[in-house]
Parts: C-alpha cells; structure tokens; sequence
C-alpha cells in the first residue's frame, strides 16, 4: 500500500555528497533500483537523477519497517530518513560509495509493476520495447545523463550568444512552407478550408526579414520538421541552434560559431578544440576525401592517379575506358590492408556497388605481388605505381575508375568504411573544419534538366563568379560554408542575397516563372526593396551537436521523446488517426489509401 509522504521533506538528492556528510540526518526520497534481504539486515539501493546511494536497514530496526523493507521491489519510489554513516566495506565503483543511510524511517511512496525490462545502464532491451516505455528508458543513468547534459549545452550555447550581443527571437511554427529540400509536415487550416501551414523546415526566412527589420544579430534554439527518411542523424522533428547577422561577410559568421562551438564544447565536455577551425574549399574536399563532410580524424587521402605513366600505361581496359571518357582513377592506400582476407575485400568491392562503382581491382605491392589485376603490372610498374602512393608491401592499394565525381563519391565513402571496419578512427578524438566555397546549384538525375539550389535559394553566388550566373551556372561557386564534426555535417550557413532582382534572377534559374516566384516569395521580394542590409548565418543541429559531444552514436540517444524510422512515436502511438468530426470541421476527406488504413487500424 502507498503512504503519504505528508511532515517528509526531502533534504536533497541521492548522489548529493556536499549534503551527505557522516553523522547528519538526511530525508531521500527516489526510486529502488535493487533490494538485497540478506535475513538480518537489508540493503536497498535508492536512486534518482544523481546517482544512487546505498540503505542499509540494520537487524536492530524495529519489526514493522523490517518487513516494510522486505515487500520493496525494484521500482517502487520510496521516502527513507535516518543517518549517513562512512561505510565499512566501500564500494569504489559508485560515486557515493563511501556512505550508507541508516534507516530509520521508511515509507514506499508509490508502487510498481515488474518493468518490461531492467533499469542498467547497458540495458540490452531493444531499443522499441525501451522506446514504447521512455519514460522508464530515461531512468537509465546514462541516459538520464546525456539528456542533462543536453541541458548544460543548451544553457552555455544561449549564455554565449547573448555576451556577444544576440537577440534571442521566436518565429512562427505555423508558416508558409520554405524550400529546405525536404517534404514539408503540413496543419490545415479550419477557417480557411483548403489552405494550409507548413510547419518549419527551418526559420530562414524569418530570420532574413528580422535582419531587414534591423535587429542585426538573431540567435534560436529552433525546433524544425522535415518529413523525410530517417538516419542515425536525421529526426523529423529536430532543434537547429539558427543565427543570423548583418553587415558580415563569411569569415565573420565561421568565426563567430567557431568560437561558440569551442567554448561550449570545452565549458560543458572538457573537450578542447584548438581554433581557428582549419578551412577546405569544397573543391579540394572532394578531391582529397571524395566527401563534402570529410573525417579528419584519420589520414588515408584520395589520391588521384589518372596522370600516372603507370596506370595509363597499364593496359587494364576499364581504367583506359574511365580515362578516354575524361573520367579518373583513383586510388586508395589502406595501411596493412594485406592482411584483409579474399572475402573482406570482395565485400568492399559490394560496399561500393551500393555507390555505383561497377568494381574495386586491387593489389597489394608485395613481393609477392597479389591483386585482381597484377598481370596488369610487372615488377617495374608495382615499384612505380607503390612509389607513387606511397604503398608499403603489405598495404592494399584500391582502384576506382569511372566519371570523376561519382568515382570520388564512392571512394570517400569506402575511405570511411574500411577505416571504421579496420578500427582506425580512435571515438575519444574530434576533428572539426570548414568546408567552403560550394557549388551554388546542382544538377538534376540524369534526363531532369532543371537546376536545384545545393544550399538553398537565398544563398549568395561568389562576386568573382557572378557573371556565369546565366551562362555556365553549374561552375557558379556559392558564399556558403559548413561546419563538419568528426565526419558529421554539424552546420550549414551562407551570405544571402539581399537584392531583389539578383533574388529573382536566382529563382528564375531554378525554374520559377515570375508569377510563381511573387507567389510563393513576393513578401521577400518586397521586403528587399525596402533597404535590406547584406546578412548571413548559419544554422547547427543541436542533437547532432550533443551527440557527438557526448560520445552517443544516435541522436535518439539524446532527445527526450525520439521517433523511430517510421517517424513514429511509439510511446503515445503518434501519429494517429482522427475523429470524423475533426476532419468534417477541417472539411477534409480521406483519400481510399487512407481510408483502408484507417479502417485496417481499427480492426
Ligand atoms: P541545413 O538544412 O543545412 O540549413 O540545416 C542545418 C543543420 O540542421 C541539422 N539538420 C538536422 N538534424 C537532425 N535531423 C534532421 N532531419 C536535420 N536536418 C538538418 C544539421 C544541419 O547541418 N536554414 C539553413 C541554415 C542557414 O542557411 O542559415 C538550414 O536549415 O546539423
């Protein structure tokens, strides 16, 4: 039976050493995390957010709060006062593992079922059992942990901006829908029947037209939706730390987040990030990483081998066919990858199929020589070609041959594979750079001819490439950069376009007409004509953020109430279906694919 915790006042919580001095009398109230009955005396294990503490109920305790003691069960929340004393037998393995409470009073606050599954920290529950009952997935200390320290991060990101003059300003969820390039979550409307809010795909325009309005310096901690497949670092629902400021130019904005980002990663992680952030123009990112988001923290470079006398010399067909076709050949070194069997490297070769790389040839200099193309190389070529790489005897040398940007694509992502397949990318280690200078439009799939905005529609061309704008738009650099974390995109930002009829001339190449494009942006349109300063920002995943400072490997991991891959909530069931008299009111129909879901549902 649950007792009344009335005339108990809670002295502080569990893991609270500064309070839990010996011989003080202290009131703690939390959950039981384990129970021991050892016949003459009894050991609980209270827990709440700081930690655990040990109760020890003594053989000489009276029989009632003797057998009161032995009904708890894991689970059940407790109030336990009495006296803090230094342990005999301590226990090094928990922060508080010096004391012990005495207990002289104890009353079990609230009961509990047996939960679907333990309260560890290393809980080996899958992960939807543990998601339907978050609640209880959250009492896991190192859960708890990481959600707190998302707290921490939070507070030092918000006291950062705000020192170095940032407004913080909300902006609406119910919006017109902006171009991020993900499907947007859309709200009807009841009073006008028909039209529909978008919610935010993020708050870029809005925090375009405060700068117009003059507030100069803009800061959010902006939830945003984007209704698109799902990834360890995508969520449809996620927080943007989104900036915006006028009368900078890019260095300006990277310096400004460079700072931020070490400052808070060093306040709240011990992590320290030596500045300023080193710089790669998109280009050369490609190039040397085949990746618009390199890992810096191994080495193993792209190296590009079309030129080499050996592999033009070489008479392998599919490398002379990559080359006539102004393709390349690239390689890539993987120190002591001879040791990796047949098998491993076949299944390299299917990693990057997924890529569309028809084939991974290989060697291994030697002597021997091994390799799916060593009849292709004589004792002269290997030394040449290994020399030229820079290939040891027993490094394994991979080829990717083909159109250049799709052979730099797979082989990036293969760089990243075979390093955390081999184990070389050490987890404590963080490598953060800029990546600068990218393409302002990209082209479409093959047959689609239209050009689609790399960033998005307001991010300014560079002045000096200004002029191919209409004529050759695909070599147009843009003034964007992105800040990359450990192979992971953190942020993106870019200088804007300020001007009306550059703004329109960008969106007539993306294939609006003129009617469309006062349609869906007339009121920025508009709002440019009315002294609009030059301004730029940048916006950075928060979870992702937390994520990688807190060494989590999802962002799941550090968001309270996550949706799964189905961009579900399987706690509450979201999203769910409504009642009749919701949509006749919204003056909706299901369509027939609805309809039968909906019908199958409640079957
Ligand atoms: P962008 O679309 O690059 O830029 O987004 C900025 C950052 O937001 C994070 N992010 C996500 N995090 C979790 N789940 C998602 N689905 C998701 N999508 C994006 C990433 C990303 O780098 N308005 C521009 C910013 C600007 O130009 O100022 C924007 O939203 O960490």
């Amino acid at each position: 039976m649950a007792q009344s915790m009335t005339g108990l006042v809670r002295s502080c919580r569990c893991a609270e050493l500064e309070h839990l001095i010996p011989g003080r009398h202290v009131t703690l109230m939390g959950w039981c995390h384990h129970i021991r009955d050892l016949g003459r005396m009894l050991f609980i294990t209270l827990r709440d957010r700081s930690g655990e503490i040990q109760l020890i109920v003594e053989d000489q305790a009276s029989d009632g709060l003797r057998a009161l003691a032995a009904s708890v069960r894991p689970e059940y929340v407790l109030a336990a006062s009495g006296r803090i004393r230094e342990r005999s037998d301590p226990n090094p393995r928990m922060a508080t593992g010096q004391i012990e409470l005495v207990v002289e009073d104890l009353r079990i606050l609230s009961e509990s079922e047996t939960p679907p599954f333990y309260i560890e920290p290393d809980s080996e529950a899958n992960e939807a059992l543990r998601l339907s009952h978050r609640y209880l997935d959250l009492r896991r200390p190192d859960q708890a942990r990481r959600i707190m320290q998302r707290d921490r991060i939070v507070l030092a990101i918000r006291r950062y901006f705000a020192d170095e003059g940032f407004v913080d300003i909300e902006t609406p969820m119910l919006g017109r829908s902006t171009p991020e390039g993900a499907r947007d979550y859309l709200v009807p409307s009841r009073v006008r029947p028909g039209s529909f809010y978008a919610l935010p795909q993020s708050p870029q325009l809005y925090k375009q037209l405060l700068m117009l309005a003059g507030f100069d310096r803009y800061i959010q901690i902006a939830r945003c939706f984007r209704d698109e497949d799902l990834r360890a670092d995508r969520q449809p629902e996620f927080t943007q730390v989104d900036l915006e400021m006028s009368f900078v130019g890019p260095n300006e904005v990277m310096d400004t987040v460079e700072r931020g980002v070490a400052k808070v990663a060093a306040e709240t992680c011990g992590i320290e990030i030596p500045l300023p952030l080193p710089r790669l123009t998109w280009d050369e990112a490609m190039r040397r990483f085949g990746s618009d988001k390199p890992d810096l923290r191994f080495d193993m470079e792209l190296q590009d081998v079309s030129s080499q006398p050996v592999i033009t010399g070489a008479g392998f067909g599919p490398f002379d066919e990559a080359l006539a076709a102004d393709g390349s050949v690239i390689v890539l070194v993987v120190p002591d990858g001879g040791r990796l069997s047949r098998r491993e490297i076949d299944d390299l070769a299917n990693f990057v199929r997924t890529y569309r790389l028809g084939g991974l040839p290989w060697l291994v200099p030697g002597p021997p020589l091994r390799g799916s193309i060593r009849k292709f190389f004589d004792d002269a070529a290997t030394a040449g070609l290994a020399s030229a790489v820079g290939a040891g005897a027993n490094d394994l040398i991979l080829f990717g041959c083909g159109p250049t940007s799709l052979v730099q694509t797979a082989m990036g992502q293969l760089r990243v594979e075979v390093a955390s397949r081999m184990g070389m990318i050490d987890p404590d280690r963080h490598e953060l750079l800029w990546v600068t200078e990218f393409p302002l439009f990209e082209a479409g799939e093959p047959g689609d001819d239209r050009l689609y905005a790399k960033h998005h529609p307001f991010t300014r061309p560079l002045d000096a490439d200004m002029d191919r704008l209409e004529t050759d738009p695909l070599s147009v650099r843009a003034a964007a950069y992105d800040i990359i974390m450990d192979g992971v995109e953190l942020g993106g930002g870019s200088i804007r376009i300020h001007e009306s009829d550059l703004q329109q001339r960008m969106l007539a190449l993306l294939g609006f007409t003129e009617e469309e494009a006062r349609a869906s942006f007339g009121f920025l349109l508009e709002a440019f004509r009315y002294g609009a300063p030059p301004h730029g920002g940048l916006a950075f995943g928060l979870d992702r953020f937390v994520m990688l400072l807190t060494g989590a490997r999802n962002i799941r991991e550090v968001i309270a109430f996550p949706k799964v891959q189905s961009a579900a909530d399987l706690m509450t069931g979201a999203p769910a279906p409504v009642a009749p008299e919701q949509l006749e009111e919204l003056d909706l129909l299901l369509g027939p694919t609805a309809a039968q879901a909906v019908t199958a549902g409640e079957s």
